[in-house]
């Protein structure tokens, strides 16, 4: 894991076994079952990195061998926001870290011709504003939906939010930054640029179509 100078909100998992099945997914011959494994994978690696800083309480529990103290975590409510539809790829492998988290969607789709996000559902938990929030979506390109998820969970009262998104380019990255400064971006890779159609460079394609074989 490492925080980069330009950007101290970031946080890149430069893990050997993250960095390893980065490489396969962004592989143009990997196929739609193993690209989605690699997705679920890749998001529990990085639920494990991105709740680094829970709070424990101490408990007791008697082994077989003896009463003793340890720790658990202390009720800490968690939201688990994917961005439709790419980000419902993220969600089961985060949920197997952490069961107890409340899953709410935001559907937004990135209109090809003007690149802006538009917002057709979303369905969130009552108690958003008191739970802390991983935002999931395998890629930020341009940083307009990612922002406007952000924008919208602030609107509904959330507080705590964190980003989780598998590559990143710069500018999604600037312009999340730009929109919201207080929210903090967890990456595998922060890519070179977008190309002149916003998908990134070297990226790995359209993860949607990828996920889901619509492609
Ligand atoms: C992709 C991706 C992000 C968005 C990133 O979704 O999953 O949500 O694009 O681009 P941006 O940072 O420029 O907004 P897409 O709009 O293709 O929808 P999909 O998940 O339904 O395929
Ligand atoms: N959305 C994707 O799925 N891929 C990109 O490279 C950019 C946006």
């Amino acid at each position: 894991m490492h925080r980069n100078a330009d950007y101290p909100n970031v946080v890149v998992m430069n893990h050997p076994l993250i960095q390893h099945k980065l490489s396969i997914l962004r592989d143009v011959g990997t196929g739609a079952k193993e690209f989605r494994e690699l997705v679920k994978e890749l998001a529990m690696l990085m639920a494990y990195e991105a709740t680094r800083g829970f709070q424990l309480a101490e408990t007791t529990v008697t082994t077989p061998i003896t009463e003793t103290t340890t720790y658990v975590l202390a009720g800490k409510k968690v939201a688990v926001i994917p961005i439709l539809r790419a980000g419902l790829g993220m969600v089961d492998g985060i949920l197997e870290l952490i069961p107890a988290a409340k899953v709410g969607h935001v559907g937004l789709y990135r209109d090809p011709e003007t690149l802006q996000p538009v917002e057709y559902y979303c369905k969130l938990p009552e108690d958003i504003g008191e739970r802390d929030i991983l935002i999931i979506d395998p890629m930020l390109a341009t940083g307009g939906s990612a922002a406007a998820a952000v924008q919208f969970l602030r609107d509904k009262g959330a507080r705590t939010i964190n980003l989780l998104v598998i590559i990143a380019a710069p500018e999604g990255i600037e312009q999340v930054i730009k929109s919201c400064d207080d929210v903090r971006i967890y990456t595998c890779c922060v890519d070179s640029h977008l190309n002149e159609h916003g998908y990134i460079v070297p990226g790995l394609g359209d993860a949607g179509d990828r996920l889901f074989g619509t492609k």
